[in-house]
């Protein structure tokens, strides 16, 4: 594992708080244990590489779509020496790789989220809002952009997260007033969650049929008890894992993964 604090590309790196590499190994390693023991989950793996320290964080990838991936535009410089170590992969394993035609911003999984058939785009601090465009027409989709309000949460999976059809974790405050909007008509059953709730990344979480016949959520154990009581109260287990080292670099579960398919 090459991950590190290298840079400071969002709000919550500081070349002064760096990570415990032994310990964000062993978080990495239980998250993994956790998706493929004991919930089943097929996981492929991204080969690390020196000198690109985010790539640990997967849903910036790009985003899948059967067998494409639409591969990210990265925002900024230090990210952007991904982008030749995630098209080698995805080709090696068989994927078409698509790249946006227009020079703009797009961090893939990290700001496109599905809502059943309609992908919830989040732009501005990662992703260029004309990117939406491109995305419909490449998915043949419906895309529903929506602008990001608070830095803190400069990805859309840093702040919303579906869950089922019906539900979605989100914090409103990351969100203009358009946007919530958006989200209100999409959503039946939103679960808000606190600002405090929030920042410890509850929304970046991964949401996985469980074993038992439900639902399991994966998520940073900062949540609230309150919170899980309503997760609880929704029918889905919560699976709380230590992820305290990848928080130092903005990032959280669902960040640490892509979703390849069904
Ligand atoms: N340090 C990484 C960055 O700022 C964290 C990425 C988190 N990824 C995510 N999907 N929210 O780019």
């Amino acid at each position: 594992m090459h991950y590190t604090i290298a840079y400071e590309i969002n709000p919550w790196m500081s070349l002064k708080r760096q990570a415990n590499r032994a310990r964000a190994l062993a978080q990495w390693t239980r998250l993994h244990q956790l998706l493929t023991r004991q919930l089943g989950a097929r996981v492929r793996l991204l080969p690390p590489a020196p000198g690109v320290p985010d790539l640990v964080f997967t849903a910036n990838a790009g985003l899948v779509s059967g067998r494409t991936l639409i591969r990210s535009n990265f925002r900024h410089p230090e990210r952007q020496r991904e982008e030749p170590l995630i098209e080698r992969y995805f080709r090696r394993q068989g994927f078409r790789v698509v790249r946006l035609s227009s020079r703009c911003d797009f961090e893939g999984e990290g700001d496109a989220l599905w809502v059943g058939r309609t992908l919830l785009f989040g732009f501005r601090f990662r992703s260029d809002a004309p990117v939406h465009e491109e995305l419909a027409r490449v998915l043949g989709a419906r895309v529903l952009p929506v602008e990001l309000a608070d830095r803190r949460f400069y990805h859309l999976d840093t702040c919303f997260c579906p869950l089922d059809g019906e539900a979605a974790l989100w914090f409103p405050g990351a969100f203009d007033r358009y946007g919530r909007r958006v989200i209100e008509r999409l959503i039946a059953a939103p679960i808000s969650v606190s600002e405090q709730d929030a920042a410890r990344f509850v929304c970046n979480a991964i949401p996985l049929p469980d074993p038992s016949g439900g639902r399991a959520l994966v998520v940073h154990s900062g949540l609230s008890a309150s919170l899980r009581r309503r997760l609880a109260r929704r029918g889905f287990r919560v699976y709380p894992l230590d992820l305290s080292e990848f928080l130092k670099a903005g990032g959280s579960a669902k960040c640490l993964v892509l979703t390849m398919g069904p």
